[in-house]
């Protein structure tokens, strides 16, 4: 994708020892397709007292990316992602990198620090982050690793754990098992001592069985509610009926919608699901439920504790450098990514 070299966007740096240098970003003016992005010359970011300056290595392409790019479904735009254009003019929000500035209210980082975490507009080559969404890097990961850990795999983690409950011996159906937030939460739900059950298409079923699923479906080909009973069901994709996942509940068994494309232009089907589970959740002993992913550094504390032991490899199934994140988001809107994507900006 060629350089425009238009404009710098205004939110553009100042006092952060990195004055009136720039930056190469992908910069979106307006929402829409893939196309609204362009790679631009712009000012490195200005970071507020309480953030960092990252330099960024390597940044992870989710499903939100896709939502903020087109501004569907419209509720994000009331939730404060910008109304009638995007309110971030640089998308991305999973970083990892190196500190090269800091705030004068930051205590936790330092100039050189290796960190990860969630940032304002990644894909770049400079990003400010708060310090209250970063974590130092553990040795043992590589950048691009960690740039694809924090937003799937904390919501992985809370849904499986804060929300879920999930108890060792537990059986536990993964539906979304090969996508971003899905191979966390496989592999996460077999280290708390879950069994697990994974949901994907034909061509990902040998990848979600190679990251511990103990058994796989392919929804292609077989329905997800077939008479089996689950302790615990995390629902990422699919769009399955409330009525019918009930079904594939135990008794007592936990509903964590999770997410699920396909619920429409204003909505995405997100409140109705919630509404519904609340209502279902009346009417016996199951508890149907959903949450929204908790940005906060203690969460990206405690998936690091899994990454750092190995019981936790993210699955990096396509990288991409800064010309070509149009084509990430092209690739993940279609299906064609397993686990996740990255943006690779400084190699390791
Ligand atoms: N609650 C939160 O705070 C939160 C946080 C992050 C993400 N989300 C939401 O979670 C959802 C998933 O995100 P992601 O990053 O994991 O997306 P993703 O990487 O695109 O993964 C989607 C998954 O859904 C599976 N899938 C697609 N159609 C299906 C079907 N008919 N039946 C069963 N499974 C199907 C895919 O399987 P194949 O690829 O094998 O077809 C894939 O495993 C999105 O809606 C996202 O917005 C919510």
């Amino acid at each position: 994708m060629p350089e425009t070299g238009r404009t710098p966007n205004p939110t553009t740096d100042t006092a952060n020892g990195h004055e009136g240098q720039q930056m190469r970003a992908i910069v979106q003016d307006r929402f829409g397709t893939a196309d609204v992005l362009e790679l631009r010359r712009i000012a490195r970011p200005q970071i507020a007292p309480t953030e960092v300056l990252i330099e960024v290595n390597a940044a992870g392409v989710d499903r939100g990316f896709v939502h903020l790019v087109s501004g569907t479904p419209y509720l994000i735009r009331l939730a404060g992602f910008g109304f009638t254009k995007p309110k971030h003019a640089v998308p991305g929000s999973d970083v990892a990198g190196r500190v090269v500035a800091v705030g004068g209210e930051v205590t936790r980082f330092h100039s050189g620090d290796e960190v990860f975490g969630i940032a304002k507009g990644s894909y770049a080559e400079y990003a400010a982050a708060d310090e209250q969404k970063l974590v130092h890097k553990p040795a043992n990961i590589t950048f691009e690793q960690a740039g694809v850990a924090p937003i799937s795999g904390t919501t992985a983690l809370q849904a499986l754990t804060d929300v879920g409950k999930l108890k060792p011996g537990q059986h536990v159906l993964v539906i979304g098992a090969s996508g971003g937030v899905g191979t966390y939460a496989v592999q996460l739900a077999k280290a708390l001592g879950g069994t697990v059950t994974g949901v994907c298409s034909t061509a990902k079923v040998d990848m979600v069985r190679s990251i511990g699923a103990d058994h796989v479906i392919d929804y292609t080909t077989h329905d997800v509610v077939d008479g089996t009973r689950y302790d615990l069901i995390v629902d990422i994709g699919g769009r399955n009926s409330l009525r019918r996942l009930r079904r594939a509940l135990t008794p007592s068994g936990t509903l964590v919608i999770t997410g699920g494309e396909g619920g429409g232009r204003w909505t995405g089907g997100f409140l109705e699901r919630r509404i519904g589970a609340a209502a279902l959740s009346l009417l016996g002993r199951q508890r149907l439920t959903g949450f929204i992913n908790k940005e906060h550094y203690t969460m990206i504390e405690r998936l690091a504790e899994y990454l750092v032991t190995g019981a936790v490899v993210p699955v990096i199934g396509q990288t991409f450098d800064l010309d070509h994140v149009p084509d990430a988001i092209r690739d993940l809107a279609a299906g064609r990514i397993t686990g996740k994507a990255s943006v690779v900006i400084r190699p390791n």
